[in-house]
């Protein structure tokens, strides 16, 4: 019979084995990282005594319309070859958005390798992760405004204030408070051999202004074999000069350093501080997104000052509680109240199409000419206008 529960301390080697044959990680990949598992966060499903699936899932908060909302990532979704089409992915996310919802979550998102097994229980693409790609020689010429140094561990505050401020500004981007994820994983690596610097910006007065984790990736060929290309997740600059003077540094790494990549918003705003249209799209992919809890979510987002009213009405195909309710949505002045209703709705879509709406990734006028959203002409106008804003991505790929 199988089992479905949180996994104990001599399993860890178990799920590494599970993750690396699933995801293609390797024995070593498995072997270092078993130990670190945080085992509360994973769910597993165990037959004879073995693990034969996995998956997890951790609290971020996410911001929307300049608010955040409680979040719970999916991670670590993998079944066994011999196990695959029973169900067991299904049962055990679906479980992790029951928790996910119990202890707060109002949102939960994922990074999908297949998009059908999680479309069929409400998530739907919803946002893009993107690395541009520039040459290091096309970089703007010139001296740095302000000063880069590399980080220190007093540093930690100032670079997530700023860290804050920029990312508010945007739809999708995650945010944690906890200690590891900056430490362990935003500045620093946890791939051994790999050189990785942290570069901060600081302003006339010392204060932090801008900052960068990097690392030496692969160059490209050409007359050294010792070339490499600088990769970040985080190219965060709260000011002209803040970006100015981190373009400036990279710029220095010229020679042997061959390209700078970044990940950013699919339109980034660094191309305007390059002479011609030299940024290229190095790799695009798109995350998904499902509301766990409706009225929470559309309460607890940010939006333009938009006033008006509608009657949703949503299909859920994983919370039979919640399949077919109708939502009034009241909206003034970008103050939004949400409630469920008992009364013949205006507007129809499955909470995926909906979720897709709420990040701003889907426009509701392409969901009716799909065929995924069911609205009249002033549904359209309303929901068009509540959801505009940046489109929805994610520095961090995880
Ligand atoms: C993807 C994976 C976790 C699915 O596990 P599973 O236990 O077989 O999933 P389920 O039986 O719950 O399948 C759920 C649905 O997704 C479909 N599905 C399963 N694997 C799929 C895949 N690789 N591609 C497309 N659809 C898939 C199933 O047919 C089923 O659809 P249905 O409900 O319409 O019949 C498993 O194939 C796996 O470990 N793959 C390699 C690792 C991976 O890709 N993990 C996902 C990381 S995000």
């Amino acid at each position: 019979m199988t089992e479905i529960r949180t996994p104990t301390e001599d399993e860890r080697e178990q799920i590494g084995s599970v993750m690396s044959i699933s995801l293609n990680f390797g024995q070593a990949w498995a072997e270092r990282r078993a130990p670190t598992f945080r085992l509360e966060q994973f769910l597993v499903a165990v037959d004879d005594g073995r693990v034969v699936a996995t998956s997890a899932a951790r609290p971020f908060l996410q911001w929307f319309g300049g608010r955040t909302l409680p979040m719970t990532w999916v991670y670590a979704v993998a079944t066994l070859p011999e196990h695959r089409g029973g169900g067991l992915a299904s049962e055990l996310v679906t479980r992790l958005m029951r928790r996910g919802r119990e202890e707060g979550a109002l949102i939960s998102a994922l990074y999908p390798a297949a998009v059908r097994p999680y479309r069929s229980i409400g998530y739907e693409i919803a946002g893009t992760y993107t690395d541009h790609r520039i040459a290091i020689s096309d970089l703007p010429q010139g001296p740095a405004p302000l000063r880069v140094e590399e980080y220190r561990t007093g540093d930690l505050d100032d670079v997530r204030a700023v860290f804050r401020e920029v990312m508010s500004t945007q739809n999708g981007p995650i945010y944690s408070e906890l200690e590891d994820w900056w430490t362990e994983r935003i500045l620093a690596t946890r791939e051994p051999d790999v050189l990785f610097r942290v570069a901060v910006v600081r302003g006339e007065n010392g204060a932090i202004e801008g900052f960068c984790p990097f690392r030496y990736g692969k160059g490209g060929g050409g007359d050294f074999d010792f070339a490499f290309g600088i990769e970040t997740a985080h190219l965060v600059a709260r000011s002209e000069a803040a970006l100015r003077s981190l373009l400036a540094y990279f710029r220095g790494f010229r020679g042997l350093g061959e390209s700078l990549q970044w990940s950013g918003p699919p339109a980034d705003p660094i191309a305007l501080l390059i002479e011609e249209q030299k940024i290229r799209t190095a790799w695009t992919f798109h995350w998904m997104l499902r509301l766990l809890d409706v009225p929470g979510a559309l309460e607890g987002r940010g939006y333009p000052p938009v006033s008006g009213s509608l009657d949703l009405m949503l299909r859920d195909p994983a919370f039979e509680e919640d399949d077919g309710a109708t939502y009034h949505l009241e909206a003034e002045s970008g103050k939004v109240r949400a409630s469920r209703v008992e009364r013949a709705a205006s507007a129809v879509a499955s909470i995926g199409t909906f979720s897709s709406i709420f990040t701003g990734f889907t426009s509701p006028a392409d969901a009716v000419r799909v065929g995924a959203l069911q609205a009249d002409g002033a549904a359209v106008e309303f929901l068009s206008a509540l959801f505009a804003g940046p489109p929805p991505w994610l520095p961090e790929w995880f």
